[in-house]
């Protein structure tokens, strides 16, 4: 589905952007979404906020023992 007309961004490459960890900004910079007439914003930051800071893809946490191979 396309969100964005004005930058015909869809919601699958809001969701790709969003699982990759980017804030809404860069978002909106590396996609143009709501950056012209801005009716998409609303419906752009829901599909971001789906995917985004509350499920990231991965989430990796070493240990200073991990770091050192005593894992
Ligand atoms: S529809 Fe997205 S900026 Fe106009």
């Amino acid at each position: 589905m396309i969100v964005c007309v004005c930058h015909r961004v869809s919601d699958r490459a809001i969701r790709q952007c969003a699982r990759q960890g980017m804030a809404f900004d860069d978002l909106q910079l590396e996609l143009g979404v709501a950056t012209q007439c801005g009716k998409c914003e609303s419906c752009a930051r829901s599909v971001w906020q789906e995917c985004g800071s509350a499920a990231p893809a991965a989430h990796i946490h070493m240990t200073q023992d991990t770091l050192q191979g005593r894992a």
